[in-house]
């Protein structure tokens, strides 16, 4: 969610204090909304939504400290060597994580570091510092907020495939060399019946290392126009991704990438596609809204 969920879009801002119990800010604690100049940091908008989570007890899962996008350019093109910019990426953990520190649920420290084949993805972090940055983060994070459950994030890895065993293998050899790191986080973003039959498979091998995993940012594009039956469709999918989650018990919680239909990313990014979230353009619960709500308050 942003933090205009909660000041300007009508009635978005009683949905999210009634209907959630942990948020997520979908663009305010990343690296170019809190340090767009080096060393000067700008938590305003962060600190809104997290001061209106506690007010309404709602845990905060952050998002997100290391991240190849939303990066400013001073990081991006600054050629630094690997020493400065190990420096400038402890500096930047050190400053957010640490003025979130100890309302922060979970943290995303790593946020998308592969590539679909399950390579490491070319960044400024991973050609200056090689793969050593991604232990260094989570190092970092745990040092500055120890209470803090640390995750690495990313999508298309929410079936068993050569990103998601990519990341199963890093995170294996992360907890063998005593890296500080306590979960998965799986994105989810996905399309119209495309529900992956191995979700729940997948989900227990990560959990069998010891590790927690989370949905991140559920969200279930439909090619628009919408109709009932693509409605009906994207309930059951819906459900589908909830019942994985719930059957494992590593699987501690999914978050869903917006509230209104409205203001969801998909519309900007994916041409065709929108209506993806629980909530339509006009804040009316969706056939996939009543299905989680059913499914969910059967299990409580
Ligand atoms: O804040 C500026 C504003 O000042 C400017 O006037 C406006 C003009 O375009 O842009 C605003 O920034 C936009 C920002 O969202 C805030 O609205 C950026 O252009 C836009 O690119 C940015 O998009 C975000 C996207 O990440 C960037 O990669 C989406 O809102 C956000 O939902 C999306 O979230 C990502 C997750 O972090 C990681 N996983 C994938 C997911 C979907 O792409």
């Amino acid at each position: 969610m942003s933090t205009a969920d909660l000041q300007s879009r009508g009635g978005i801002s009683q949905i999210v204090n009634r209907e959630f119990d942990c948020v997520t800010p979908e663009n305010a604690m990343k690296w170019d909304a809190v340090e767009s100049a080096r060393g000067q940091y700008n938590f305003r908008e962060g600190d809104i939504l997290v001061n209106n989570a506690q007010q309404h007890g709602q845990k905060v899962r952050g998002h997100t400290l290391v991240w190849h996008s939303q990066l400013p350019h001073w990081v991006s093109n600054g050629h630094f060597s690997a020493a400065e910019l190990r420096t400038i990426m402890q500096n930047h953990i050190n400053a957010t994580a640490g003025h979130f520190r100890g309302k922060i649920y979970a943290w995303d420290v790593v946020n998308e570091i592969f590539n679909e084949d399950g390579t490491l993805r070319q960044s400024v972090f991973s050609s200056t510092l090689g793969k050593s940055f991604v232990a260094d983060a989570f190092r970092y994070t745990h040092a500055v907020d120890p209470s803090a459950k640390l995750y690495i994030n990313d999508y298309n890895v929410e079936g068993i495939n050569a990103k998601s065993t990519a990341m199963y293998n890093l995170v294996k050899e992360l907890l063998a060399s005593g890296v500080p790191i306590n979960g998965v986080g799986f994105q989810t973003h996905l399309s119209l019946g495309q529900m992956h039959q191995d979700l729940q498979r997948n989900i227990e091998r990560f959990a069998a290392l010891g590790l927690d995993v989370a949905l991140t940012e559920v969200d279930i594009a439909v090619h628009l126009p919408v109709d009932a039956s693509k409605l009906a469709q994207q309930a059951r999918d819906y459900e589908s991704v909830f019942r994985a989650c719930l059957a494992v018990p590593r699987c501690v919680g999914v978050t869903v990438w917006g509230i209104s239909d409205r203001y969801s990313w998909i519309i900007q990014f994916s041409q065709g596609n929108g209506a993806p979230l629980l909530f339509d353009d006009n804040n009316r619960e969706k056939p996939a809204y009543t299905a989680v709500k059913n499914l969910l308050s059967g299990h409580h």
